[in-house]
């Protein structure tokens, strides 16, 4: 009886590891089920380039927080030449938590998935 008992635990846990062993495989050369990054082409006409100033200055105001701001003027207009740059600083002295982890601390490329190649020209330094 006892003996069967054992024979029993045995075969239980050697599923369980099969089962472990399957999983991990699994899980390291079936994931991630990804397809090839797609080649964007962005149409980069001045048309477009307007647009994207009008939503980033007006609609979403990116640039309300991505500049300098001159505060000793009336609502803090952005400072001509920042815009599109850091910005106002958003840390914990205004109640915040602390700062996002450093690039060297990004996730590895696995987790991250593809990147769409873009044929788009490099934004202005
Ligand atoms: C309310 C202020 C605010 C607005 C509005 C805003 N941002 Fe930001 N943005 C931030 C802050 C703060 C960070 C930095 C976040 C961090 O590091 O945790 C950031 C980070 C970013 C980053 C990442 C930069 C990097 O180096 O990783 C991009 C890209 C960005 N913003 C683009 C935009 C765009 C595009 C818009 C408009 C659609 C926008 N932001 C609107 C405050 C803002």
């Amino acid at each position: 009886m006892f003996a069967k008992l054992l024979k029993f635990i045995a075969l239980l846990l050697g599923a369980a590891v099969v089962l472990v062993a399957a999983l991990l495989c699994y899980l390291k050369f079936a994931l991630p089920k990804v397809t090839a990054a797609p080649t964007l082409t962005i149409d980069s006409s001045p048309a477009r380039i307007a647009r994207g100033r009008y939503l980033a200055e007006h609609v979403a105001v990116c640039i309300d927080c991505h500049s300098t701001r001159d505060w000793s003027r009336f609502s803090g207009p952005p400072v001509p030449g920042t815009t599109g740059r850091g910005g106002e600083i958003f840390d914990q002295r205004l109640g915040f938590p602390p700062p996002s982890p450093p690039k060297t601390s990004r996730p590895p490329a696995w987790a991250r998935g593809p990147t769409a190649n873009s044929t788009a020209p490099s934004p202005p330094a």
